[in-house]
């Protein structure tokens, strides 16, 4: 039998009055990822918090290693070895990372803080994310996913026996995920019980070794992780609505014309015999996992990929075939291909410049003049790319670094408009970016292909290509396996499918 490690029973909590939490139990054993997954609402983040001590549950019983505990205050849980990284941030934005870290508790000798011992052990938590974070740092200065894993290096230095983490991969690029889950597998090994909340089912089935659904309140099941299918446990997740309202109506018919089509395309290691159309007006979603293919192949259509790296087959841009051995960035742009890559940080935008600065980068031909910038002509070009992406506060003089995450990207999708791009390429486009900014992102997406733009976007965020794709292409290991339309499948058909075969078949014989 597997040690428990966190038991919960009869756990209920009401806030004015609405039950958000029903009757609730809840095991984690020692040295497990135990997934915990709902909708949004559903009461996973209050679950938590009720056992940190962050809200005081009506009734429950909490045992932590065979100890029965009730935690008054999350420092409090902390210091009994039960520590949690939550969704929202908690970090203070003027204080230094190790002052984060070691918030409260600074390492000192005789009354004299020891802030050298600070940084030290900070790097060292650090370390063990993969992360190099100057520990002096001021946390306002770091960008989203470094200060993820801050709040990550904080819960860690508790020494936790048991670690929760909420949503923790949602600021996170593919590498720092990577890296991430190295962690928590070394944490499992070392027999700590972790909890991993997740909307994102993919990472569900990586990294969980069990999971357990929560609907309303409610807990609806606990399965081992290997032994259910995907598509069962979204449609526990969702109850009978499955995913109808998060799936962008049948889309219009209207592709007149293709802007892009590849034929056999092909690099080899990469991706093999792609073969696509995207029309103008058309959304196409690729699906598939981290490390399908879909940032090469995008970087195959932009020029981008290293010279070393052979392409072949056919590839037709608006009705005329591209030489893509001498294909560049340079001349994809010129030709009418936007790119908005993974990193927006290092590939997208000039930060510590304005947002006119950036919008007008590419488009310099569009406001010069005998090489003299028309300032009149850019301030229009720029009033209304700023006004086609509802960029948040529409002021062209604002310093890019200085916008929220989404908005950031909304100038980096704003530059390729006022290039006039006819193509655009996303690349998980959403990746760090908040829930609410998310939505406007998509609303922008598809202002933008009504508009007559053909837009490609690639994205492991299997909500997002159900909530934005006109059509979806599966891809896997580097081929495209499926076809299909959004309002005809389901975000666990989905899943299935970009997980693979094995999980398809079994699906099927249900
Ligand atoms: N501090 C709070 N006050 C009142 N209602 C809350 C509070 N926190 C969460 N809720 C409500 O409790 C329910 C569960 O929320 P939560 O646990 O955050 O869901 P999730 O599963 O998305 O983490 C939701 O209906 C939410 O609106
Ligand atoms: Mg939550």
């Amino acid at each position: 039998m597997p040690q428990v490690t966190l038991k919960m029973t009869g756990v209920n909590k009401s806030f004015g009055g609405v039950r958000v939490l029903k009757d609730v139990d809840f095991e984690v054993y020692k040295g497990e990822v135990h997934g915990l997954v709902g909708e949004n609402g559903a009461g996973k983040s209050v679950l938590m918090k009720t056992l940190m001590g962050v809200h005081r549950p009506d009734s429950g019983k909490y045992v932590v290693a065979g100890k029965e505990v009730s935690f008054h205050s999350p420092s409090e849980a902390q210091r009994q070895h039960v520590s949690m990284v939550y969704q929202e941030f908690g970090l203070v934005q003027y204080l230094s990372v190790a002052e984060n870290i070691f918030m409260g508790r600074l390492p000192s000798r005789r009354g004299m803080i020891r802030r050298g011992e600070a940084y030290e052990k900070s790097t060292k938590l650090l370390e063990m994310l993969g992360s190099d974070v100057p520990p002096r740092a001021l946390i306002a200065d770091l960008k989203v996913a470094d200060q993820q894993e801050v709040e990550i290096a904080r819960a860690l230095s508790y020494d936790p026996v048991v670690f929760i983490m909420d949503e923790p991969s949602s600021a996170l690029s593919h590498d720092e995920i990577r890296d991430l889950f190295d962690l928590i597998r070394s944490l499992r090994d070392k027999g700590v019980a972790i909890v991993y909340i997740s909307h994102k089912l993919d990472e569900v089935f990586e990294i969980t070794d069990r999971v357990t659904v929560i609907r309303d309140g409610v807990i609806v099941s606990t399965d081992k992780t290997r032994e259910i299918d995907p598509s069962t446990l979204m449609e526990r997740m969702t109850g009978k609505k499955i995913s109808a309202e998060i799936v962008r109506a049948a889309a219009v018919k209207e592709v007149e014309e293709n802007i892009l089509e590849l034929q056999n395309f092909e690099a080899k290691g990469f991706f093999s015999d792609i073969n696509l159309t995207v029309g103008k007006k058309e959304i196409v979603g690729i699906a598939g996992l981290l490390g399908a293919g879909k940032t090469e192949l995008g970087k195959a259509i932009f020029g981008a990929l290293p010279a070393t790296i052979p392409v072949t087959g056919k590839y037709i841009f608006e009705g005329k075939e591209v030489d893509f051995q001498t294909l560049t960035p340079g001349k994809a742009k010129k030709m009418g291909i936007g790119f908005v890559t993974e990193d927006r940080h290092s590939e997208g935008m000039i930060s510590a410049q304005s947002v006119s600065f950036n919008i007008t980068l590419p488009a310099l031909n569009r406001v010069t003049r005998r090489a003299v910038v028309i300032g009149r002509k850019a301030l229009e070009l720029v009033r209304g790319v700023i006004k086609d992406v509802v960029l948040r506060p529409p002021d062209p003089g604002r310093l890019v670094k200085l916008l929220s995450g989404g908005n950031q990207q909304k100038v980096v999708i704003g530059k390729w408009l006022a290039a006039q791009a006819r193509l655009l390429m996303l690349d998980e486009p959403t990746r760090g970016v908040d829930v609410g900014a998310r939505e406007e992102i998509y609303d922008v997406i598809t202002q933008l292909a009504r508009g007559g733009i053909g837009v490609l976007l690639l994205s492991s965020d299997l909500r997002e290509i159900m909530r934005v794709s006109d059509r979806i292409l599966v891809m896997r290991r580097g081929q495209i396996t499926s076809e299909l339309l959004p309002h005809e499948t389901s975000e666990g058909k989905l899943l299935a499918l970009v997980l693979g075969e094995e999980v398809a078949k079994k699906e099927k014989s249900q």
